[in-house]
């Protein structure tokens, strides 16, 4: 006890009370007793600190500052009063309550916290009683108006964030409660510790707000203003959205002509700035672009940057914009045989336009009714198609709003097919043509040999057959095949091949000289048909080498050879007629014999006289010595210069008249010379026969 004393104790108050008690006398021991306590006041308040509960008979109140062990008086009163001493006015307004040695504190100060020792003594009949009386006291301070500080004017998404509650007064210990207040006025608690500083290790933007601390302790609590805090983030990844026609795999599209937005949004703050790319090159700035009459050259990779100017941080996102447009004109229709020409492809194409036309057959063929693209075929059974069927092919396309359609319709071609041969012109080669025109689809056709192979190649529409001549073919046939895939059936047509064959009615003409003759040939059977009967003469030329003496007529089957003014020497012999075709040639002799005429009759002068004296007019009269073929008569005269029978007789005779008719047999003669002497003879004349001339005789002569 004396130890616990000794060390609360001021030393000097010590040796006074000691020698208090030492002059008072203590006789028990147990005279002297202890009371601990604690208590607390808020500054500025009044509190009371009670020393027993009579009045002792002298008391002294120290005090002791904590953090010391200096014990100073405070005030003492040995029975004359309190004394207070000048310690007492830093602690607070001071009183003793009176007929109490109990010690009341108004305005509590700051510096009144410690520890208050009251020592008490009563005079008993006992003898001394000492009382002591500790009374820790503290002075609490209530919490000022917190006020929240930041670590940096703004927070950014990701990183660490701190703020501080601040508080310039307030007894410890201190709670801290942080609040926020989102932007929607919702208040929530965020942490509650003794740590005046919040921590927020990862930012989000859902930090974003209004905060302020709570500061508590045992006295009250305090909210602070709030502050705002503002997260910087972003700019997320964008959204790009568009009033387009239709959404595509990686973006959108639209029909030619018409008009797009494209909006890029990106959350940021502070807002994003946005910049529009087209193929990478940078085309708009802001979050909006718009095309007016979109083109197919408008078609590529739009790409939205959005920008965060204060992070500098930025997003990228691209959409591709594909623009729809319909191909040129329309569909088009075609029907072409498969199968080997027993069914038919309808086929119907629509090519360019993005994307591709959409295309069907209607009548449904064949139960198929399923749509295509672009190009679409679809088979239907040949036989099981009547003639002039028609076929549509309607194709849609998204950038159009009319169907465009074709058409197209089956043709079987009429009647037969239909064969020919020919030869070449010089007969080298044997052209077989088929022919079956006119269907839709094309017929096929094929020549088939009479030994049954296939010669040459399938043609369609028509197939000509070239073969080298050859008389092997005389007598055979060729069968040309067609197939078109209306007719069940194929159809067919046969050439018969024969080498040409002459005939003539006279195999030998005669003719007498003069006249033009006619040789004629006939062709029987022949076939290719023989292009040129030739003819050759007697000298085995060709006759069309002279076309002065030959005339040639010539018919489908027959040939006529004139030979003109025939003339006995040179005219008469073997002719040939001729005939070629590329499967065979013959030809057939013809014998021309030209007579000459017979020799008109002698004729007879019988009679020449002078006509008058004068002797200028002499007149002739003659006769045939026989009957023969006559055509007239002619007189020739000859002058003479010796007389009539001499061998000096002048040999010019002048014919003085012809082409005397037959039927005639005298003549006069004019105009001689009366002196001259003259002879005179008469010849008979036929076709081409000059008779012999009659004896000569002179008139007057008997
Ligand atoms: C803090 O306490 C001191 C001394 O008591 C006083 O002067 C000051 O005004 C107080 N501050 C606040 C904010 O209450
Ligand atoms: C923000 O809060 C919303 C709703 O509470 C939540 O969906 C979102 O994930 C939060 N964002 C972040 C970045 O934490
Ligand atoms: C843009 O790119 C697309 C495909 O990537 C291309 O078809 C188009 O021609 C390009 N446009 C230009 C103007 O280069
Ligand atoms: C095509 O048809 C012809 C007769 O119509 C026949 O000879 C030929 O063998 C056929 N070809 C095929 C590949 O079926
Ligand atoms: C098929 O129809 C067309 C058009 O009417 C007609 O010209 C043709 O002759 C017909 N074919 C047959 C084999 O009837
Ligand atoms: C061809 O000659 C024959 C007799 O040789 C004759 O009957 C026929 O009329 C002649 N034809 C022509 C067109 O001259
Ligand atoms: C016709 O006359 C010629 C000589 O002038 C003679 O040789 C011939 O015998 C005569 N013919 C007849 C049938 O008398």
């Amino acid at each position: 006890m004396v130890l616990r004393l000794l060390r609360l104790s001021n030393l000097s108050i010590i040796i006074f009370l000691l020698s208090l008690l030492q002059g008072q006398n203590i006789t028990d021991p147990g005279a002297v007793l202890y009371r601990e306590s604690r208590t607390s006041e808020v500054v500025e308040r009044r509190v009371t600190l009670e020393c027993g509960t009579t009045l002792p008979d002298m008391y002294i109140w120290g005090f002791t500052k904590p953090g010391t062990d200096k014990m100073r008086v405070v005030v003492y009163n040995f029975g004359k009063g309190p004394k207070f001493q000048q310690l007492a006015k830093d602690l607070g307004d001071l009183n003793i309550i009176s007929n109490t040695s109990s010690l009341s504190i108004e305005k509590l100060r700051l510096a009144a916290e410690g520890l208050y020792t009251c020592q008490a003594m009563y005079d008993t009949d006992e003898g001394f009683r000492l009382f002591y009386y500790y009374m820790y006291l503290r002075v609490l301070v209530p919490v000022s108006k917190p006020y929240v500080s930041l670590g940096e004017s703004s927070a950014v998404e990701g990183s660490t964030f701190l703020m501080r509650c601040g508080l310039e007064n307030g007894t410890g210990p201190i709670h801290y409660t942080w609040e926020q207040e989102s932007y929607s006025g919702l208040v929530t608690t965020l942490a509650e510790s003794n740590s005046s500083v919040l921590i927020i290790t990862w930012v989000t933007r859902n930090h974003t707000g209004w905060y302020r601390c709570l500061a508590r302790n045992e006295v009250n609590q305090q909210r602070s203003d709030r502050i705002w805090v503002d997260v910087l983030f972003g700019p997320d990844l964008p959204e790009i959205q568009a009033t387009a026609y239709s959404v595509t795999e990686n973006g959108y599209s639209v029909l030619e002509k018409g008009n797009v937005s494209l909006r890029c949004q990106a959350s940021s703050n502070p807002p994003s700035q946005y910049i529009w790319l087209y193929n990478n090159s940078e085309i708009y700035s802001g979050p909006e672009v718009t095309i007016i009459m979109a083109l197919r050259m408008h078609t590529g990779v739009y790409g939205c940057t959005a920008k965060n100017m204060i992070l500098n941080t930025w997003s990228k996102k691209t959409v591709t914009l594909t623009i729809y447009y319909p191909p040129d004109g329309g569909p088009s229709c075609s029907i072409l045989p498969v199968n080997n020409y027993t069914d038919l492809a309808l086929f119907c194409s629509w090519v360019g336009g993005f994307p591709p036309a959409t295309l069907n057959w209607s009548p449904y063929v064949n139960g198929d009714n399923r749509e295509g693209i672009v190009n679409v075929t679809r088979i239907q059974p040949g036989p099981d198609t009547a003639n002039n069927t028609v076929f549509f092919c309607y194709g849609s396309h998204v950038a159009l709003n009319v169907t465009q359609s074709c058409s197209t319709r089956t043709w079987l071609p009429y009647g037969e097919p239909q064969c020919s041969a020919n030869s070449s012109s010089n007969n080298e080669y044997l052209m077989l043509s088929c022919s079956w025109e006119g269907g839709f689809p094309r017929a096929l056709l094929w020549w088939v040999s009479s030994s049954g192979d296939t010669q040459g190649t399938s043609e369609e529409n028509s197939n000509i057959l070239v073969l080298r001549s050859s008389a092997n073919y005389s007598g055979k046939a060729f069968v040309c095949h067609a197939k078109h895939p209306l007719a069940k059936e194929s159809k067919r047509c046969v050439v018969n091949l024969d080498a040409p064959v002459l005939i003539t009615r006279n195999r030998t003409v005669s003719v007498f000289e003069g006249t033009d003759v006619q040789l004629t040939c006939f062709l029987a059977k022949h076939y290719p048909p023989v292009l040129e009967i030739t003819w050759y003469n007697n000298l085995k030329q060709n006759v069309g080498d002279t076309p002065m003496k030959y005339i040639l007529q010539q018919g489908a089957a027959w040939s006529n050879l004139t030979v003109r003014e025939t003339d006995s020497r040179v005219d008469s012999g073997q002719y040939w007629c001729s005939a070629a075709n590329a499967v065979g040639g013959t030809e057939i002799p013809i014998m021309l014999l030209v007579m000459k005429y017979p020799m008109p009759p002698n004729v007879t002068v019988t009679k020449i006289t002078y006509s008058s004296r004068q002797r200028t007019d002499v007149n002739v009269e003659w006769q045939i010595q026989m009957d023969g073929d006559i055509t007239g008569f002619f007189i020739e005269i000859q002058r003479l210069s010796g007389p009539v029978g001499r061998s000096d007789i002048d040999p010019l005779w002048q014919k003085v008249a012809v082409d005397l008719e037959p039927s005639t047999r005298s003549y006069q003669i004019n105009n001689l010379d009366p002196t001259g002497k003259y002879a005179f003879r008469v010849t008979a004349v036929n076709q081409r026969t000059v008779g012999n001339p009659s004896e000569l005789k002179s008139p007057g002569e008997k």
